[in-house]
């Protein structure tokens, strides 16, 4: 076997960007990813924030490579025997339509389980079972809705929404989660099933640890939040706590060399307990190794804002880079805050296919975020988005079994739009 996934076909019914994200990992693992789209328009994402005019979108191309593209008109009856039949030559159906697409669209899950009882209809909605149901959702509503939100930012100022895409791209990575468990479960049950997330869970789920300092809440204040050194009393709920770390070992966000005039100059520094005194000797500090207020964890919790104040002394004579190299030579946990320009340019990076170069018929050359999971036995080549409707022929053709007389007739019908193809025979 080449690909993991490569015996697995799927019908992809997502769109924007929870469920594409899904589907582009299933289809980097070697399944066959059949995106179906609206005849006309497809994903509305191929037009969205264009940076070049008529030309699919950077938002489009980033999250559908290596999949097939074909148009269907679900809603005219050509469309739905069209999509019948494409339904029992599929292993998984996946779609992150809003609440009750699917079932006005005439597919409800009972139906598609008589249609082909081994198939997996795997769907992201905005919420789960309960009053708000029937609501759409897009990323920073479940960013809000799953915590998130409120336990992001600084306590006295907005709840904050992060530029990780934790709604769509971390609901999409736990429903491809879902769907190889399901495949799994298949191969003893023979059955097909219903895989369900909805994103205000997946953003609860990596959120977990803000309810863990909820519960934590009712047995005392939070000592490794700041405002516990500062004195301010702590609420009901838990707070938002800037860039303190959210683990045992308290962190934060210091400046390096260069920050007045460069956004990105800052380093995140961890006082690891087992490296504390490593960091004293580093800082010019030798005698807090010893010191009664500073020698241990839980004597330092109270003094966090100065001693990240004395250690940001030091990290503001190095660059970050600098401060990195020499943090590491003693095995201090840090980070220099990387922007997305020193990302695309970082060779590592480039190295092991995380960011990669895909050509585009179109568009050029762009760069992309490549399979960040890496499996030894199955290797990923990024290939490119399809263009809109590319592959309808050929799916016809060759997941159908379709004759030139027939492919005709579909377009014929007005069910499908994409480009006819003289290889149709
Ligand atoms: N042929 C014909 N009609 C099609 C079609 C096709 N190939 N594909 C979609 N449609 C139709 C649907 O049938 C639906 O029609 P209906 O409302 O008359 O039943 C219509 O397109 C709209 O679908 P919907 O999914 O509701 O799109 P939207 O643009 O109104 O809403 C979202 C977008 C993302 C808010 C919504 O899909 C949603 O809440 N999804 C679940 C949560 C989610 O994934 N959100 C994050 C997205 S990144």
């Amino acid at each position: 076997m080449e690909k993991a996934l490569q015996d697995v076909r799927i019908l992809d019914f997502t769109h924007v960007q929870s469920g594409p994200t899904c589907t582009q990992l299933l289809a980097w693992f070697g399944a066959d990813v059949i995106k179906v789209e609206r005849p006309g328009t497809g994903d509305i994402t191929r037009g969205q924030l264009q940076d070049i005019p008529n030309v699919d979108s950077l938002y489009f191309t980033m999250l559908n490579h290596n999949k097939r593209s074909i148009t269907l008109d679900t809603k005219t009856a050509k469309g739905k025997e069209l999509l019948t039949e494409l339904m029992r030559k599929c292993d998984v159906l996946v779609e992150n339509f809003g609440p009750g697409v699917l079932d006005r669209m005439g597919f409800p899950w009972e139906t598609i389980h008589k249609i082909n009882p081994k198939l997996i209809v795997a769907s992201i909605k905005g919420f789960g079972p309960g009053p708000y149901e029937d609501c759409k959702v897009y990323e920073n509503i479940a960013q809000c809705t799953g915590g998130a939100a409120s336990t992001t930012g600084f306590r006295d100022g907005l709840p904050l929404v992060t530029g990780a895409q934790i709604g769509d791209s971390g609901t999409g990575l736990h429903l491809a989660l879902g769907i190889v468990t399901a495949l799994y479960q298949r191969t003893q049950s023979g059955r097909g099933q219903r895989v369900t997330v909805a994103m205000q869970d997946g953003v609860l789920n990596l959120s977990r640890v803000k309810l863990r300092d909820q519960q934590r809440l009712a047995h005392g204040p939070l000592k490794e939040y700041s405002q516990y050194g500062e004195g301010i009393p702590f609420g009901d709920a838990t707070p938002r706590a800037g860039n303190d770390s959210g683990g045992g070992q308290p962190g934060r966000i210091l400046k390096c060399k260069g920050w007045e005039s460069d956004p990105n100059a800052y380093i995140y520094f961890i006082t690891q307990a087992q490296v504390w005194d490593r960091i004293c000797d580093i800082i010019g500090e030798p005698d807090w190794k010893t010191h009664p207020d500073y020698a241990t964890p839980p004597a330092r919790l109270p003094r966090l804002n100065e001693i990240f104040a004395r250690i940001e002394q030091w990290t503001m004579t190095k660059t970050k880079f600098e401060a990195m190299e020499i943090l590491n030579r003693d095995n201090i946990p840090c980070g220099p805050i990387l922007s997305m320009k020193e990302l695309a340019e970082d060779a590592s990076l480039r190295a092991t296919g995380t960011v990669v170069e895909v050509d585009h018929p179109t568009r050029g050359k762009y760069l992309s975020v490549g399979n960040p999971i890496k499996l030894s036995d199955s290797p990923v080549e990024v290939t490119r988005s399809p263009l809109l409707g590319e592959h309808t022929d050929e799916v016809l053709r060759e997941v159908l079994g379709f004759s030139a007389q027939q492919i005709a007739d579909v377009h014929a019908s007005g069910a499908v739009d994409g480009p006819r193809q003289q290889a149709a025979e």
